[in-house]
Formats: structure tokens, C-alpha cells, sequence
């Protein structure tokens, strides 16, 4: 296999993250959401997540000053909703009208019709040149009851929104859904593992 060197930005192009929304709250009391793909995990005990946000977003300067947000998870089913609040600032327009908002113990806005609202409080940053890394710990997680399996999340049920700079098929940027699971992590043998247990 040949390979070629791209621009190295476009090693973003390779990750596949999933389509969040942050909430936040606007210094009038009102609710803004901020689309971002760029949300992970950060640390396992407590739980902690980091969302990378441009230092210019509502979404950031609001964080900055409540030191509380709500991650919620986007889904297919919501994508239209899901990419407004990443194609216009709501310095701009309103975004609140786009979910049904909740507002959460830890004061912040979730979207209520999005499967997975997670709240976090802000407990760190680290700022990079365009970005501003904040790291949320999670102080509370509510579910769709039809998107639990047990005691967890069943992500099938979820439908979340994918998204990646990359192409998919020549088209992109890309927004996606799961597609099937292929295996249990950290078994033996993932795939024959998976057959076991759907059977
Ligand atoms: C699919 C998608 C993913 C996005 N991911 C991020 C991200 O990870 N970080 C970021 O800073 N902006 C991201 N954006 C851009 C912001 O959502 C967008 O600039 C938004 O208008 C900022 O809104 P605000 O000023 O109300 O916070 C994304 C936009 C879209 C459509």
C-alpha cells in the first residue's frame, strides 16, 4: 500500500466523534446551544469530560462565566436541530427555541428532546491558540428510558449522530449514524465473543 502525505489539519478528517450539544446559559437567564463534535472523555474516577470550543462561541464565553453546561447527545432523528446550533452564533439569533429545555440541578439548559443530557461542572481549562479546552466534571446523567439496556446506555436505541471532517464515499463533511456492532471489547477473540452473546 502506497501512502501519501496530506495536510496535517486533515488528520481530523480520521477521527469519528460524536454530534453534541452544549448547553449553556445566557447572562439574561435564557438558554443557548452550541454544537460540538469535539467532545470526549477526559478522566474515568470522578468522570470527568472535555469539550474543545473556540474561545469567540456563546457557548465558551458562557461556560467561562457559570462554570456550568450540559452535554447532551445528539441524534439522527435531530440532525436539522442538532446542525442549526452549529451554523449560526446565538449572539446572533436565538437557539433556545430549537429543544424543548430543562433546566438542570447544576443550573444549566438541557435539550430534553436529545436522548442523553449529561451536567457538568466546569473544573479546569487549558487554552490552546484557537480553543479553549474545559473540563466538565459530571455531576448528573439522564436517559431516555427507551435508550437504557439495564443499567447502561444501548446506543442502537440512542441512533447517535456521528460526525467527521472526512468524506464518506466521496461527500463530506459527514454526519453519520452507528451502523452495527462488530465485537465485544477487550475480549479474547471480539468478534466470536459478540456471537456468543447474540445467540
Ligand atoms: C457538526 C458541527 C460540529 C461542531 N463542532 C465544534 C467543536 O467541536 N468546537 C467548536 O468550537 N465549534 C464547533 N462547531 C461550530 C459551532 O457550533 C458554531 O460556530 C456555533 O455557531 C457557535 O455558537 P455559539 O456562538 O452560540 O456558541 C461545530 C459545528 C457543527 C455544525
Amino acid at each position: 500500500m502506497t501512502k501519501v502525505s496530506l495536510h496535517p489539519s486533515f488528520a481530523k478528517s480520521a477521527l469519528v466523534t460524536t454530534t453534541t450539544v452544549v448547553g449553556t446559559r445566557n447572562e439574561d437567564g435564557t438558554a443557548n446551544y452550541t454544537a460540538i463534535a469535539w467532545a470526549a472523555p477526559c478522566n474515568g474516577s470522578p468522570f470527568r469530560l472535555c469539550v474543545s470550543m473556540n474561545a469567540g462561541h456563546l457557548g465558551t464565553e458562557n461556560i467561562l462565566r457559570e462554570k456550568t453546561f450540559t452535554v447532551n447527545v445528539g441524534n439522527v432523528e435531530m440532525m436539522k436541530e442538532v446542525n442549526r446550533t452549529g451554523t449560526i452564533s446565538g449572539r446572533k439569533e436565538s437557539k433556545e427555541g430549537l429543544f424543548e429545555t430543562v433546566w438542570k440541578e447544576n443550573g444549566a439548559p438541557a435539550a430534553d428532546n436529545l436522548p442523553v443530557n449529561v451536567q457538568c461542572k466546569l473544573v479546569d481549562k487549558l487554552d490552546q491558540p484557537a480553543n479553549t479546552l474545559l473540563v466538565g466534571e459530571v455531576t448528573g446523567l439522564d436517559v431516555d428510558e427507551e435508550c437504557t439496556a439495564g443499567r447502561n446506555i444501548d446506543l442502537a436505541l440512542v441512533n447517535p449522530l456521528l460526525f467527521s471532517f472526512g468524506k464518506c464515499n466521496g461527500a463530506g463533511p459527514m454526519y453519520a449514524s452507528l451502523g452495527k456492532a462488530e465485537g465485544i471489547a477487550w475480549a479474547q477473540d471480539p468478534a466470536e465473543k459478540l456471537k456468543e452473546k447474540q445467540t
